[in-house]
């Protein structure tokens, strides 16, 4: 739109305890499990960059320092690099520092998505912001996911909430959009959010994917969410009241979803990263022909 402040914070709740990552997650961040080389939670704060955001919050818990340690200076590293003339590494582990801000919060109880939320309405300063789950890494086709959203925003003015279409087995595990009409448009005006429903419960196949765009209307309803599905309290139920307020639509995004909460995505993802890299590129395909005969 014209007259539209442009979006340049994200926020990345990153306070979760990991559980389904055990043991590893007993002393370190799931967030920080490395696809390759690089830990996961950097490529959705790269994805975020490129898409044009400059400012980020990540909510953590008492712990997960080490998240702090990764997005800030390491001026004896650089140092070190400087003297062994390592160029390359040098710009790797500058890049981001020089690029963008990091700050952080705490969530001190792990009550839910929404709670989390809720932490960063400070930094939010009353501007629509994305947000990213910490789960989802995603590979855009042509153009990152958050600049997907972002560019449906400067149509649409509202919340958007970035989906994928899932099998009917697996609605349970998601929050569940009801579009307003029937259409083949990857842009679609919601009437309602069901999270985590039964199969038989779900209004479609439409899951949120861990990406979206909030107007920071939503602050107001997460401040009054009571507990919804799990005991926790949910975002999605804020987000459906927020829907009596204003409108909100989804996008589907145009790209390849790992889920990386789960060990299936999280291998998948290890493997498709590497056979994406000049440099792993035929190590990963010999690897992965020498199991053929077995
Ligand atoms: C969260 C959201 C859910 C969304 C999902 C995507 O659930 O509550 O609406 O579909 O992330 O990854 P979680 O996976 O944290 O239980």
């Amino acid at each position: 739109g014209l007259n539209m402040k442009k979006v340049t914070k994200a926020v990345i709740p990153a306070a979760g305890f990991g559980t389904r990552f055990l043991p590893f997650t007993k002393a370190m961040p799931k967030e920080m499990l490395p696809i390759v080389d690089t830990p996961t939670i950097e490529y959705i704060v790269r994805e975020a960059m490129e898409s044009g955001i400059t400012e980020f919050l990540i909510i953590i818990n008492e712990g997960k320092e080490c998240i702090k340690t990764h997005f800030g200076r390491n001026e004896v590293l650089e140092k070190f690099l400087k003297s062994k003339n390592k160029d390359n590494e040098l710009k790797i582990i500058e890049e981001l520092p020089n690029k963008i801000k990091v700050s952080f919060t705490y969530q001190h109880e792990q009550l839910g998505l929404g709670h989390a939320v809720l932490c960063a309405k400070e930094f939010v300063n009353n501007e629509p912001f994305v947000l990213l789950l910490g789960d989802d890494v995603y590979v855009g086709n042509n153009k990152p996911a958050t600049l997907q959203l972002l560019e449906a925003f400067d149509k649409t003015n509202s919340s958007i909430l970035g989906t994928l279409e899932v099998p009917l087995d697996d609605v349970s595990k998601y929050g569940i959009c009801e579009p307003a009409i029937k259409t083949n448009d990857r842009l679609v005006k919601l009437k309602s959010v069901i999270e985590k429903p039964k199969k038989e419960n779900a209004p479609s196949n439409l899951a949120i994917g861990g990406r979206y765009i909030l107007t920071p209307q939503i602050f107001k309803y997460l401040e009054t969410q009571t507990k919804g599905a799990g005991g926790e309290i949910q975002l999605t139920d804020s987000i459906l009241r927020l829907m009596a307020e204003e409108d909100v639509y989804s996008l589907t995004i145009d790209g390849t979803r790992y889920d990386i909460g789960s060990k299936k995505g999280f291998l998948k993802a290890t493997i498709d990263f590497a056979l994406n890299r000049e440099d792993l590129c035929e190590d990963m395909k010999n690897i992965l022909a020498s199991y053929k005969n077995k």
